[in-house]
């Protein structure tokens, strides 16, 4: 279902490994709809996963950057100007990594250094992109920002270790870098929260699958896929939400705003 909703429209889409990741979904929506677009990914995760099939697919030029290297951000969009011919319409912030979460350190025995880890890839880690696109002056008047988010900064999900507190500072960004881009060239920068999605970011996660299950069960419409997400990500690019900036919008199926759902309630039953 193509609607040519981001034709002539050029953008950087940031965190696709494999074919599970939401990125990977979103650049496949993004092509579809007309758009021309680089992928980028940190160099060991361009080793590992699989990126080089979507570049195929998209006719994407693939640019390695480590997003917390202000010079490796610099190279990406030097290049992604020059391959795309002209300034960047829309940027998919789709990066998220702990390594406290990863080594299993629960959020009463975080290592520091992860700590600061997990903040800078997770969180700073937008500022930085932003920052210095800005000073490198290679977005579009009238542009679109979106990173991704989770739930777990507005409420406790103890499992979700430190990477909680890094959503909350991408979410609090999203905000504040919002109303500058905004005042300076109309750019808007918006968070879409998303439900539990498999992929590997999201499954490791302790009890994922738990989880998974349980925000299935508390949503009217049950989880959102990634498929969804990548649907919602490519509105927000369009110039059909060009009003819309410095919002965290929720792609859960309406888990956010449920209180208890039957299903839910239907296991405590005595
Ligand atoms: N999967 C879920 O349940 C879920 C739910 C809500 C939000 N999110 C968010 O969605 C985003 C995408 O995650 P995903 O679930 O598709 O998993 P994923 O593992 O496929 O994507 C995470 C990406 O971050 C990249 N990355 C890590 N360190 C990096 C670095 N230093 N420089 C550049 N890239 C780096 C990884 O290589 C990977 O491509 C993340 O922000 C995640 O927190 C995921």
């Amino acid at each position: 279902m193509a609607n040519d909703l981001l034709r002539g429209k050029r953008g950087i889409i940031f965190g696709a490994l494999d074919e599970k990741s939401i990125a990977w979904k979103v650049a496949l929506r993004c092509h579809e709809e007309g758009a021309a677009f680089t992928l980028t990914n940190a160099p060991v995760a361009l080793r590992l996963g699989t990126i080089n099939k979507l570049a195929s697919e998209c006719k994407a030029q693939v640019i390695p950057a480590d997003v917390t290297a202000v010079p490796d951000l610099e190279n990406l969009f030097t290049k992604s100007t020059e391959a795309l011919g002209g300034k960047i319409d829309f940027i998919l912030h789709s990066v998220g990594m702990s390594p406290n979460v990863r080594k299993g350190r629960g959020y009463t025995d975080l290592d520091y250094d992860f700590y600061h880890k997990t903040l800078d890839i997770s969180a700073l880690s937008l500022h930085k992109v932003l920052q210095t696109a800005q000073r490198m002056d290679v977005l579009s008047e009238g542009g679109s920002v979106v990173a991704l988010t989770y739930i777990a900064a507005q409420r406790v999900f103890p499992d979700y270790g430190d990477m909680a507190d890094a959503k909350a500072i991408l979410e609090s960004i999203t905000r504040s870098y919002g109303y500058h881009l905004g005042k300076a060239k109309k750019i808007r920068i918006n968070t879409v929260s998303q439900s539990p999605t498999k992929t590997t970011a999201g499954s490791g996660v302790k009890g994922f699958d738990s989880f998974y299950n349980y925000a299935d069960a508390m949503s009217p419409l049950g989880n959102a896929d990634a498929a969804s997400c990548a649907d919602y990500c490519v509105s927000l690019f369009s110039d059909l939400t060009r009003m819309v900036t410095m919002q965290n919008l929720f792609n859960d199926g309406g888990f956010s705003y449920t209180g208890v759902s039957r299903e839910v309630m239907e296991k405590f039953s005595s």
